[in-house]
């Protein structure tokens, strides 16, 4: 074969390929570091808020329901943040100078709302409604995982497009009777893992689930 370049040549062209190869490789490392972050996907977020509060403590230990703090949760489009009153209805009794606390206590004297942020935030050209959901045998933890393990709320779930329509194709393993929404880590009784698929079906009837092609229709979730 004739030399096409000089030797001089060549191994500047060598040098620049290897240059070339090496940084595409930082380049798809860079790249899938990004796709795989909290940053890009949502999940595992955990933003600072102004008072630590706990789920795992409140929900996991305590006990309490759901629609004892989100209380527009069945009833709206939004689950809704509790007000520094509800907080008070026990920190006006217990822990009542703890300094964790403080911030509440100041809401409240100054009627100042605290200023809780947003662990899940969709894009504004989605639609979305809690109560479609809940009222229709969707609980909580499919879309916000085991918060009574939570000392601080973290986002579990992407969000994105595709995890809406994975559900939105076949809801059945999904689906809780009305009465078990609200309860994290329900397992039908007496259910084998092989028959939760059918069990599923047998609600969805009872609920009236929409069919997958209405459930999927690109103007159910962009109007
Ligand atoms: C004692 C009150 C209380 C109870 C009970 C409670 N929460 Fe919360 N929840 C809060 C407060 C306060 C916040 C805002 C601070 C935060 O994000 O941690 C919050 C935030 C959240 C968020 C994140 C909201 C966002 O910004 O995206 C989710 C999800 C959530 N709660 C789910 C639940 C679920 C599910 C239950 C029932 C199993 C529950 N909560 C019970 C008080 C409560
Ligand atoms: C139904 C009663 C009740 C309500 C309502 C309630 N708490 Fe509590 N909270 C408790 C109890 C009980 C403890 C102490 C638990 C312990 O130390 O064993 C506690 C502890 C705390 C603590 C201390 C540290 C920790 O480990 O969590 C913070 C902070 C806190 N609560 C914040 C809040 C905020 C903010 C709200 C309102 C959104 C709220 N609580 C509503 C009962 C309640
Ligand atoms: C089908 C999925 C899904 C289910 C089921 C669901 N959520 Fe959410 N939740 C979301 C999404 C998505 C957001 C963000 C909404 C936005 O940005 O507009 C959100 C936001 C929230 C917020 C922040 C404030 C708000 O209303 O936007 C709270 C609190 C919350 N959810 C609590 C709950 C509770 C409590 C339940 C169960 C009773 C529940 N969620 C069930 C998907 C779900
Ligand atoms: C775990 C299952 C599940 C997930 C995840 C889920 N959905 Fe749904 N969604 C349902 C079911 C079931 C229905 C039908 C409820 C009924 O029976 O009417 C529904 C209905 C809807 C509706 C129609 C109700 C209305 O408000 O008009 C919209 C819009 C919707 N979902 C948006 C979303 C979006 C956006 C996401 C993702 C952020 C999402 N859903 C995630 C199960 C799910
Ligand atoms: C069940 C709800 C749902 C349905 C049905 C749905 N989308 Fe989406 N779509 C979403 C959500 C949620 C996002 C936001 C994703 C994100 O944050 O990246 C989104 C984002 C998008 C985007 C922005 C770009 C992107 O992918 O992030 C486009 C374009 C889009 N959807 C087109 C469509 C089309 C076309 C259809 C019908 C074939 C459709 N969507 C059906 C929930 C839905």
């Amino acid at each position: 074969m004739p030399q096409v370049f000089r030797p001089r040549a060549n191994a500047l062209a060598w040098t620049v390929l290897i240059i070339a190869a090496a940084l595409l490789v930082v380049a798809v490392c860079l790249a899938a570091h990004y796709f795989s972050s909290p940053y890009y996907s949502g999940v595992d977020r955990t933003p600072p808020q102004p008072v630590p509060f706990s789920h795992k403590h409140h929900v996991g230990e305590l006990g309490l329901d759901c629609r004892y703090c989100h209380t527009s949760v069945e009833d709206s489009s939004f689950a809704g943040v509790p007000e520094s009153e509800v907080c008070m209805t026990c920190h006006s009794q217990l822990w009542t100078n703890a300094r964790l606390l403080a911030p509440v206590r100041d809401s409240l004297k100054n009627d100042r709302p605290l200023r809780w942020q947003r662990v899940h935030d969709l894009p504004d050209y989605v639609h979305f409604d809690h109560s479609a959901h809940v009222n229709h045998g969707v609980p909580c933890q499919a879309c916000h995982g085991r918060v009574d393990e939570m000392p601080l709320t973290t986002q579990k779930k992407t969000l994105f497009m595709q995890f809406c329509l994975d559900c939105h194709r076949n809801p059945a393993p999904h689906l809780r009777p009305p009465d078990a929404v609200f309860e994290i880590g329900w397992q039908p009784a007496g259910v084998p893992s092989e028959a939760r698929q059918r069990y599923g079906e047998r609600l969805m009837a009872r609920y009236h689930t929409p069919t997958t092609e209405r459930l999927t229709d690109c103007s159910l979730c962009h109007q």
